[in-house]
C-alpha cells in the first residue's frame, strides 16, 4: 500500500534497535494485508523516553517497547492491561483517542504457540519454569491464566523463584526449588520452559538442568531463539523429548499487538517466515 496522508504511525522503541528484526516482520503483515501503516524502529535513550512518549501520543497509532524501556514506560502511561500490570512491564502501546494502554503480550504469544505448535492438554499439565526474571514472569502469569494444573519454579536465586511462585499461587498450585535441586521437579513435569539466558550466546554449551534428568513423553520448551537449537534443546531432542524453540514467541507476541492495532487477525505464517530468515 503506497504512503498517503491516510498513513498512520506504527514502531518499535529500544535502545539500541539497530539489530531489531521487527520493521521487517510487522511492514510485511501490513502490506500483505493492505494495512495503512508503517512501522519504524525508534532509538530512543533512557533521557528521553518520557518526552518521546508525550509526542508519540498525538501522532501514532502504537508502537513496540522494547530493552531497557519495558518497566520504565510504566510511569508515563495512561493504562495497563492486566497481563501488563501482572507482569510488571509493557511491550506494545495502543493510543485510544489520545490515552496510553500498555500491554504485555510476551505471555499470551508464548501460549498462543505452544497451543500452535505442540500437542498439550493444558489443564492437565505439570509445568517448570526455569528462572525466574521478567520473561519467566510473562511466561508464567499467562500459563496461570490458561489454567496449567501446577507450576513449578527453578532458580539459582531462590528468593526471586519464591516470590514468582507466592504471586501466581493465586491461580494455580505452585512450588519454588533452587535450580541445583531441581531433579524432581524436573522428572516430574510435563512441560520444561527454560527462560533463562542460559544457552544464549556466547555461552552456547551450557545446560540450566542437567540432560540425564530429561525424559521422553516431555515437551521441552528454550525461549531463546537461535538458528541452531539450544543445546538444552539438542539433548532433550536425543532423549525423545518434543522441543519447542522460541521463534514461535516471537512471532505470537507481534501477531498480538499487530491485531490490537489494526483489529485484524495477523498472517502468522508469513510473520514466521520473514523472521526465520532474517534470523539466519
Ligand atoms: P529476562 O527479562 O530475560 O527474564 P532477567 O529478568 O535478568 O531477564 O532474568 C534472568 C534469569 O536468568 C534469572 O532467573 C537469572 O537467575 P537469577 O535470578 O539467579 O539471577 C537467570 N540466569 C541468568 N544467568 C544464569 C546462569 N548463569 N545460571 C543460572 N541462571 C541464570
Amino acid at each position: 500500500m503506497d504512503i498517503t496522508s491516510q498513513t498512520r504511525a506504527l514502531g518499535l522503541i529500544g535502545h539500541p534497535v539497530s539489530h531489531s528484526k521487527s520493521p521487517e516482520m510487522m511492514n510485511a503483515a501490513l502490506r500483505s494485508l493492505q494495512q495503512p501503516y508503517v512501522y519504524l524502529a525508534h532509538d530512543v535513550a533512557p533521557s528521553v523516553l518520557e518526552e518521546v512518549v508525550r509526542g508519540f501520543r498525538y501522532t501514532m497509532r502504537g508502537w513496540n517497547v522494547t530493552i531497557p524501556h519495558k518497566v520504565a514506560i510504566i510511569p508515563f502511561l495512561d493504562e495497563l492491561d492486566h497481563y501488563a500490570q501482572e507482569i510488571g512491564a509493557v511491550n506494545t502501546v495502543v493510543v485510544r483517542e489520545g490515552t496510553c494502554v500498555g500491554y504485555n503480550t510476551d505471555g499470551i504469544g508464548y501460549v498462543r504457540s505452544l497451543q500452535e505448535e505442540v500437542e498439550l492438554e493444558l489443564s492437565q499439565a505439570r509445568v517448570l519454569i526455569v528462572g525466574a526474571g521478567g520473561a519467566a514472569r510473562a511466561v508464567g502469569y499467562a500459563l496461570a491464566q490458561v489454567g496449567v494444573k501446577e507450576i513449578s519454579i527453578a532458580n539459582r536465586t531462590l528468593a526471586k523463584a519464591k516470590a514468582l511462585a507466592d504471586h501466581l499461587s493465586r491461580f494455580t498450585m505452585t512450588q519454588a526449588v533452587p535450580l541445583d535441586q531441581c531433579r524432581k521437579q524436573v522428572e516430574n513435569a510435563t512441560l520444561i520452559v527454560n527462560t533463562t539466558s542460559v544457552g544464549m550466546f556466547p555461552h552456547v554449551d551450557e545446560m540450566p538442568i542437567s540432560s540425564s534428568w530429561i525424559s521422553a513423553e516431555q515437551i521441552m520448551s528454550d525461549l531463546i531463539y537461535h538458528p541452531q537449537e539450544t543445546l538444552l534443546l539438542q539433548e532433550a531432542k536425543k532423549r525423545g523429548a518434543f522441543i519447542h524453540t522460541g521463534l514461535g514467541m516471537l512471532v505470537h507476541q507481534a501477531a498480538v499487538a499487530f491485531e490490537l492495532w489494526t483489529g485484524q487477525q495477523a498472517p502468522i505464517s508469513l510473520m514466521r517466515q520473514i523472521l526465520k530468515q532474517s534470523l539466519k
